[in-house]
């Protein structure tokens, strides 16, 4: 059966096709790899785009001999390493036994396979045996996954380098990840680390990122490419709040419709650096991997080495048909799980209705507050372990407080099981207080260095994750906890950056923390397979972990502590760039909002959480009656679009960071049904009619709008759009078109 990588034994060229893109490299006459192609798809062999001259200041390697023209400091490189003479930014540097940096990969072989290959203890995309039968049954031959294998070896080293590319034709995505192996006789130290690195020859480009901070988290950024390197990371153990591990290059002028564009985006949950480079000669190179600066990991004779792996995705229909490619392959195959491909349950959590000062009696109460209004799954945050009244201790203790409780776990879940209801509970197990029995007990299991006072933050220290005892008891008590009572979801919260790592095995910062998340997604896989219908949500002080890596074992991610409607529309708007809706952690709070004090209608709030892992933060006495009978109803509603809106193609038509109205279209992948939304985020005096377009719609049907039950015609609404009515009342008016195929 044909598959949609082929070998050309002529050009020594690898080609991989999917859908709409082809992505090519060719192995030259020296054995080393030339990247030579990512775009449009098209057929041949793109080496014609090479071209050599001699440049000054750009070596040549030995074996060119007499040839100035030929150096890799000008030339596409497909996996570029320090010490070949390719003087820009390095994929991969390696620090030799005697303290040299260098490294020279040669061409050693390659293999072509079905199926996407997996990387063991990391989490990766996958085609499960259902998505594959399907696939095949569906598509043409070359329509299935398939894994490409190329290795590489540096002679001096033993360095052996397998670069892996795995393939899902009809997403339009390509990962690439990387092994390395020391099969030399001394040991070496990996400096520098990134699976994904691409040399695009000149044009002019804009480079996406996103950006933010606590409580406002993955703010688009778009700047434009020039000469010197724009570059994004973490060194903050996590892969953070500041920066989202996700990048896009798109031609200048690509826009939501049109345009070319490739993204980037690591399945990967601690530190990590991106680039975008443009060079000397005006080539762009664009790359993603493990941290760049603190990144180190040594390596005996015989061990070796997985990068995280990256996503890839090229579109030509610009920026919304590159998010919709990302979000079929993390929704179906990085998410995994029973909640996969289901409707999540509308919870409301306790959070910011008690903080920490809560009791059992108040937690049946918010429960039957929750029933009465058709929520699903009541969530007992922070507070219900240990000795946690506050946020200065108790961590590391996962015996649940039956004093404060009055009385047991499993006697409370059955009280709220009784109501209808489902009950989930808050945990936070890579930490510790100092003021705990488990750091009385170990302190010597919190991330510390010797000597040295370590940095608190939130009173709390890190646990040493990357020690399997430290796992194993904390696992313990977890599971003994969930093993209690009938719990059906857990929201893991993570809530410090990691500062002080000690070094251990000649291993420092880079290996440790790399270590340090292979535990916790060791941890995450048990706890998966022990409970294959419990629902996680992830969750770090918000968004500060939210990444392909944690969605494999998390199909959903409280996107921020910010609830506030009008900031949420900003942070969710960053993040459906790369992570789909049903990943989005998403809930209506009250007003005045606690984070930042602004009043918002309740059914903009609605409108804003009701596209996602969606719920409710609210205090049951701040609530009126009306409010609940509002809240009923908007239940309802969701309840009756969920399957759509969370399945379906998501369109953004505005930007509301930068925009007077915040415009987004849901649509059935059939085109069957749509939620066009618009909200209005801004006001003036005799404004001109702003019109909110649909997308997605079945061309040349008529559908009829819900509220009003008449008949529009869907290239009209995709052309022109509905007026958005006028209105000299405050902002924050929010318009909601639900749309039948007739
Ligand atoms: C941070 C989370 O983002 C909040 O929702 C809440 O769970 C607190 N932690 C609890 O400490």
């Amino acid at each position: 059966m044909g598959l949609p990588i082929t070998f050309d034994e002529a050009h020594k060229a690898f080609t991989i096709q999917t859908r709409n893109s082809t992505y090519q490299f060719m192995v030259d006459t020296y054995g080393t790899l030339l990247h030579l192609y990512y775009g449009r798809k098209t057929a041949g062999c793109m080496d014609f785009l090479l071209t050599c001259q001699d440049r000054g200041f750009s070596g040549n390697i030995y074996d060119a001999g007499e040839n100035r023209a030929y150096s890799y400091d000008a030339l596409p490189m497909e996996f570029p390493v320090f010490g070949n003479g390719d003087l820009r930014a390095p994929a991969l540097s390696i620090q030799n036994h005697d303290g040299s940096l260098a490294c020279d990969l040669r061409y050693a072989g390659y293999e072509i396979r079905e199926g996407k290959y997996a990387l063991p203890g990391l989490p990766a995309v996958y085609v499960d045996q259902e998505q594959e039968a399907a696939m095949q049954e569906a598509a043409q031959e070359d329509q299935q996954a398939a894994t490409l294998e190329v290795t590489l070896k540096d002679q001096a080293s033993g360095a052996l380098c397998r670069l892996l590319y795995g393939v899902l034709p009809e997403l339009d995505i390509i990962t690439r990840s990387v092994r390395i192996e020391n099969t030399g006789s001394a040991s070496f130290t990996l400096k520098k680390l990134l699976p994904c690195s691409i040399d695009f020859l000149p044009g002019a480009y804009d480079v996406l990122s996103f950006y933010g901070r606590h409580g406002y988290e993955r703010k688009l950024q778009c700047t434009s490419v020039r000469h010197g390197a724009f570059s994004i990371g973490s060194r903050r153990g996590t892969s953070s709040h500041q920066y989202n591990p996700l990048l896009i290059l798109a031609e200048k002028e690509t826009n939501e419709d049109y345009g070319s564009c490739w993204a980037a985006e690591f399945v990967w949950s601690g530190e990590f650096s991106a680039l975008c480079e443009k060079d000397q000669f005006d080539s762009i190179r664009f790359q993603m991997g493990l941290a760049g600066e603190d990144f180190s990991y040594p390596l005996q004779p015989g061990e070796s080495l997985y990068a995280p792996e990256v996503i890839l995705s090229f579109s030509r229909a610009g920026l919304s048909g590159l998010s919709r490619n990302l979000h079929e392959t993390v929704r179906r195959h990085v998410c995994r799980g029973y909640w996969r491909d289901r409707v999540r349950p509308v919870l409301l959590n306790s959070w910011e209705a008690f903080y920490f000062d809560f009791s059992g009696k108040d937690m049946i109460a918010l429960g039957e507050q929750a029933k009465s209004v058709g929520v699903d799954l009541l969530v007992m945050d922070d507070g219900w372990f240990g000795e946690r009244s506050d946020d200065f201790r108790g961590l590391g203790d996962w015996n649940v407080n039956e004093e404060k409780l009055g009385g047991t776990l499993s006697a409370m879940v059955e009280e709220i099981n009784r109501m209808g209801l489902m009950f989930g509970i808050w945990v936070e197990p890579e930490m510790v207080n100092e003021n705990s029995r488990l750091y009385r007990e170990h302190p010597d299991w919190a991330l510390k260095i010797q000597g040295r006072d370590p940095v608190r933050a939130r009173n709390q220290l890190v646990l040493d994750f990357s020690r399997k005892e430290v796992r194993d008891h904390i696992f313990a008590q977890i599971t003994t906890m969930l093993d209690s009572a009938n719990i059906e979801y857990v929201k893991w919260d993570y809530n410090r950056s990691i500062v002080d790592v000690p070094s251990r095995d000649g291993k420092g910062r880079g290996a440790m923390l790399y270590d340090y998340m292979l535990g916790v997604y060791e941890f995450l896989e048990r706890l998966v397979q022990r409970y294959p219908k419990l629902l996680i949500e992830g969750c770090s002080g918000g968004g500060g972990r939210f990444d392909a890596g944690m969605l494999y074992y998390t199909p959903q991610i409280w996107c921020s502590d910010n609830t506030d409607a009008v900031d949420r529309l900003v942070i969710q708007h960053g993040t459906s760039f790369g992570y789909p809706l049903s990943s989005m952690g998403a809930h209506v709070s009250v007003v005045p909002n606690e984070q930042n004090g602004r009043v918002t209608p309740l059914d903009m709030r609605f409108a804003v959480a009701a596209t996602g892992g969606f719920g409710y933060e609210l205090d049951r006495g701040k609530v009126s009656e009306e409010e609940k009978a509002v809240i009923r109803q908007q239940i309802e509603e969701f309840k009756q679009m969920a399957a759509f809106v969370v399945e379906g193609d998501y369109y953004r038509l505005t930007d509301p960071g930068e925009e007077e109205h915040a415009v987004s279209c849901i649509t059935a992948k059939d085109g069957s049904e749509a939620l066009l939304t618009a909200i209005t985020l801004d006001n003036h005096c005799n404004n001109p009619v702003f019109y909110a377009k649909a997308r997605g719609l079945t061309s040349g049907a008529m559908y009829e709008n819900e509220e009003d039950g008449k008949q529009y015609p869907a290239d009209a609404l995709m052309e022109i759009g509905f007026p958005v009515p006028q209105s000299n009342q405050l902002v924050y008016r929010t318009y909601r078109w639900h749309l039948i195929r007739r």
